[in-house]
């Protein structure tokens, strides 16, 4: 079996999907791994380590051609532009594996079977226990939390930290974190030891305790229920109704507070608007709100993807791909979960087993064909699943 790794070609993109480090672990099934040259050069990863490693480094049509398994950060449906170039190197019974964004972009998904290639879109994974050392998700949301703490503390023209100085006493800067998810959970963690004071709010109950357990104060609106809990930690959409609610009673806190962290998502749909240009009004001059959502509409009416924009003195930043400005580490963790998924779905001598969870969940497109039920629902595709799957 011979596993390959293309350099990404979605723009800005600076992680790779394979690092040295995963190279040794990924040859106790692969006979090769082969390296498209300069691959992981913007993530901080020479050419050179990948050879110490034992990978071989080919040009990126090689890869194609010769690769059973290609793996990227970001295949078509996630990189709908340059992506589409690769389609014409997938080929029947290859495998591809990586971010492909079938809920957002399900026609993607139907281009991909076109080719015939296998593939796994790492956004299926189950979220269970035995799946979370293949999480992608979480891993490079630990990233973007950690930097949006740091984006909003280089923006704040305040210190975070308390200090007593012989020119008087500085205060903390307090933080308010909204949507305690796996980024959320980081912005918290990286802002505590900052040294702000963090407040916190999520709509699913359980994330209080896990607010609490990296040092946020959790506020409670009384909407909490475990009906707003759909299942693997993601949260359910809901009515306006509810939204409007929500942002009626965020406003004050919201107000409150010299940084705000907006980290709430809905799987596959537009993020909720909890911040509104009036509750942004209310801020004081020079606060800063970082939003995290901005990729999926935003969870403040005002963001613009990839833009700063400044309202009444309160800068409302809404970046993008905040992973890959981490490409490093983020690079290494995306390897190491995606070589742990390639063990566990191809170690075994009598190929993947369709039956495991993980295996199953992950599969997008398999003999020509769409094979999630939700994808499938999205295109509108009757829910048949091919033999042999399932
Ligand atoms: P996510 O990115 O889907 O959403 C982020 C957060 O936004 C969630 O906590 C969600 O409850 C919250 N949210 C949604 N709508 C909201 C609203 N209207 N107001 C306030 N908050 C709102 O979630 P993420 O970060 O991917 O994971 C969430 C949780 O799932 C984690 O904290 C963890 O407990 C669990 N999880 C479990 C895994 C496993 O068992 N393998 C793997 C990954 C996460």
């Amino acid at each position: 079996m011979i596993v390959g790794a293309v350099r990404e070609s979605f723009p800005g993109e600076r992680r790779v999907a394979l690092t040295p480090g995963v190279i040794r672990l990924l040859k106790r099934i692969a006979s090769e791994v082969l390296v498209e040259a300069g691959a992981g050069v913007l993530a901080g990863f020479e050419d050179r380590a990948y050879i110490e490693q034992g990978a071989e480094l080919v040009s990126r049509e090689e890869v194609f051609r010769r690769a059973d398994i290609i793996v990227q950060v970001r295949g078509y449906g996630a990189n709908p532009g340059a992506g589409r170039e690769d389609l014409k190197y997938l080929r029947t019974g290859q495998v591809l594996i990586g971010l492909l964004e079938p809920i957002a972009n399900p026609e993607a998904a139907l281009e991909l079977a076109g080719t015939g290639v296998t593939a796994f879109g790492m956004e299926l994974l189950p979220r269970i226990s035995r799946a979370q050392a293949m999480d992608v998700l979480s891993s490079q949301a630990t990233v973007v939390g950690y930097k949006a703490a740091l984006l909003a503390a280089e923006a704040l023209p305040k210190l975070f930290p308390m200090l007593i100085t012989a020119a008087g006493t500085v205060t903390p800067a307090k933080v308010f974190v909204i949507g305690v998810g796996v980024a959320g959970l980081q912005a918290i963690a990286t802002a505590r030891r900052l040294g702000a004071v963090v407040t916190a709010y999520d709509v699913r109950p359980a994330a209080k305790a896990e607010a609490e357990s990296v040092g946020a104060r959790f506020i409670e609106l009384g909407l909490e229920s475990a009906e707003v809990e759909a299942g693997g930690g993601y949260a359910r959409p809901m009515g306006e109704e509810f939204y409007r609610r929500q942002r009626e009673l965020l406003g004050r806190v919201v107000a409150e507070h010299d940084v705000v962290i907006t980290a709430a998502q809905v799987l596959g749909r537009r993020a909720p608007v909890l911040v509104t240009a009036e509750m942004v009004g209310r801020m004081r001059p020079g606060s800063v709100l970082v939003d995290l959502a901005a990729e999926r509409g935003g969870n403040c009416e005002l963001t613009v993807p990839g833009e700063t924009v400044e309202i009444g003195g309160v800068k409302v930043i809404g970046p993008v791909n905040l992973a890959s400005t981490v490409a490093y580490d983020a690079s290494q963790r995306y390897a190491r979960n995606i070589t742990n998924f390639i063990l566990h779905v191809f170690g075994r001598r009598e190929g993947p087993d369709f039956s495991d969870e993980i295996t199953r969940e992950t599969l997008l497109t398999y003999r020509g064909e769409v094979v999630n039920p939700k994808v499938r629902e999205l295109l509108g595709l009757p829910p048949a699943v091919p033999e042999g799957v399932g």
